[in-house]
């Protein structure tokens, strides 16, 4: 029996997924179809996969031409399975021509003719339009959001807005963005979403302002400085149908997604402790070192440590306490926040002025897990135990500035895709919102 074996994405399926499927088929006796995981796709920085796992492989057997599916969920693989399954020929389509020379030491290569004229890229713009993203703010980090939005599909930077002409104009000319404006009605009218990256004081304004006309929403951290405005902000922008994310990107990177899924499936039992560090010196004249009301330490950096606090713990700390030096304005430049949960604790440790390890420890009842610095980046972390043979590391893409997961999923939820909601809900932005209300009302004391 001659065993041919291909593998693909396989998302929106279509009439090219079909043919090259009929076609691969017909080089043998029985075609294994190999599926990629989301988790996969992403690291290999195919962002945007519309279609589940299931839906894909559901697809994939409705064609009648697979005799067996499997899943492809890393790098390498493809010489296991040619390998385990026996497999005479690896086929795909001829877009791949030369990728997978390597293959022909273990079976035949094939590369087939690419249907032409139609891709899941193409029937993901068609079925759902291209997003057009309007940027609110000038600054460093708004800087880094162009570049990253040309890795995500679906999605084009139109427009920016900044109060000052001048520095909207300086903006779209160097990012070559069509349209730069300092009227914010003008700005809205010209676009479908807005990425916010503004001074944090003025962030709730501007997602209301938005919202208001009904514009799809990704704020930077934090959202809000109160709990109750987050809600309210949460409560407009579901009456206007519209999406508000906070943009956090530690919460939508693959790595720290799969931290996330390590830590709750028990391997290191039940969690006693979380200690996260960030801390990033700056120059004295950033607004970060000079805005007595709403810069510093915390409200700058608490985001992060805050992030994998209540995703690990909860939102229900029992107490809660800050230790903070602060310079001659009052501004942090270096805190502590204890948080006590009912069976646990957790610390972050934050600072402009003071530079220490940005690691995230997390202690459990049967070992704890190390997550590498930039630990917000996360590409690495290692489960250890009392036993160091059973010690495990782990290793995932972080790839350019990181920003591409978060706006992904703000396009796939834009287009009613909910399911990514899970990896920073409402109630944990305003459980954010409330932290950064509690200490800002401390400092003020
Ligand atoms: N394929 C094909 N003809 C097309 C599109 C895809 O023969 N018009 C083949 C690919 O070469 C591959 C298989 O179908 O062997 C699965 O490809 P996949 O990457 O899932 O599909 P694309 O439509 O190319 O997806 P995308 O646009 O997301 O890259």
């Amino acid at each position: 029996m001659k065993k041919v074996i291909t593998y693909g994405s396989f998302d929106l399926f279509h009439e090219g997924h079909y043919k090259l499927l009929q076609r691969a088929k017909a080089l043998g006796d029985y075609l294994i179809v190999g599926v990629t995981t989301e988790g996969y796709d992403a690291s290999r920085g195919k962002l945007n996969v519309v279609d589940s796992i299931m839906e894909r492989i559901e697809h994939v057997k409705q064609t009648g031409f697979a005799d067996e599916v499997i899943i492809e969920d890393h790098v390498g693989q493809k010489v296991e399975d040619i390998q385990r399954y026996h497999v005479d020929v690896f086929t795909v389509g001829s877009d791949w021509t030369g990728v997978f020379d390597y293959l022909k030491k273990y079976c035949q290569v094939v590369y087939l003719e690419r249907t032409k004229g139609i891709s899941s890229t193409m029937l993901r713009a068609r079925n759902y339009g291209i997003v057009r993203l309007g940027i609110i703010g000038a600054g460093r980090i708004a800087r880094r959001m162009v570049p990253e939005a040309k890795y995500v599909s679906g999605l084009n930077t139109e427009s920016i807005y900044h109060p000052k002409k001048e520095k909207a104009q300086a903006f779209a000319e160097k990012f070559e963005l069509n349209n730069a404006y300092d009227d914010m009605d003008a700005f809205l009218e010209s676009v479908d979403a807005v990425y916010i990256a503004s001074p944090h004081e003025t962030h709730a304004g501007y997602i209301q302002k938005a919202l208001k006309q009904e514009k799809h929403v990704l704020c930077e951290k934090p959202l809000a400085l109160k709990g109750a405005q987050a809600r309210q902000l949460f409560d407009l922008a579901q009456a206007k149908r519209c999406v508000l994310m906070e943009g956090i990107k530690t919460a939508y990177c693959p790595g720290f997604i799969r931290l996330l899924g390590i830590v709750q499936s028990g391997e290191i039992g039940d969690v006693r402790d979380v200690e996260a560090c960030f801390t990033k010196l700056e120059k004295p004249d950033t607004r970060e070192l000079t805005d007595p009301l709403y810069g510093g330490s915390f409200t700058e950096l608490a985001s992060y440590p805050l992030l994998a606090i209540v995703k690990i713990l909860g939102k229900d700390p029992q107490s809660l306490r800050f230790e903070t030096f602060a310079d001659e304005k009052g501004i942090d430049l270096y805190t502590k926040a204890y948080l006590r949960y009912e069976n646990s604790l957790a610390t972050v440790k934050v600072g402009l002025g003071v530079k220490s390890e940005g690691q995230l420890i997390i202690s459990g009842t049967r070992g704890y897990i190390v997550v590498d610095a930039p630990w917000w980046k996360t590409k690495s972390f290692e489960a250890r135990f009392e036993d160091s043979a059973m010690n495990e590391k782990y290793f995932s893409k972080f790839l350019g500035d990181g920003l591409r997961y978060e706006l992904s999923d703000f396009v796939s939820m834009i287009h009613g895709f909910d399911g990514k909601n899970y990896k920073l809900t409402r109630d944990e932005s305003v459980w954010l919102a409330e932290m950064m209300d509690r200490f800002l009302e401390e400092r003020r004391r």
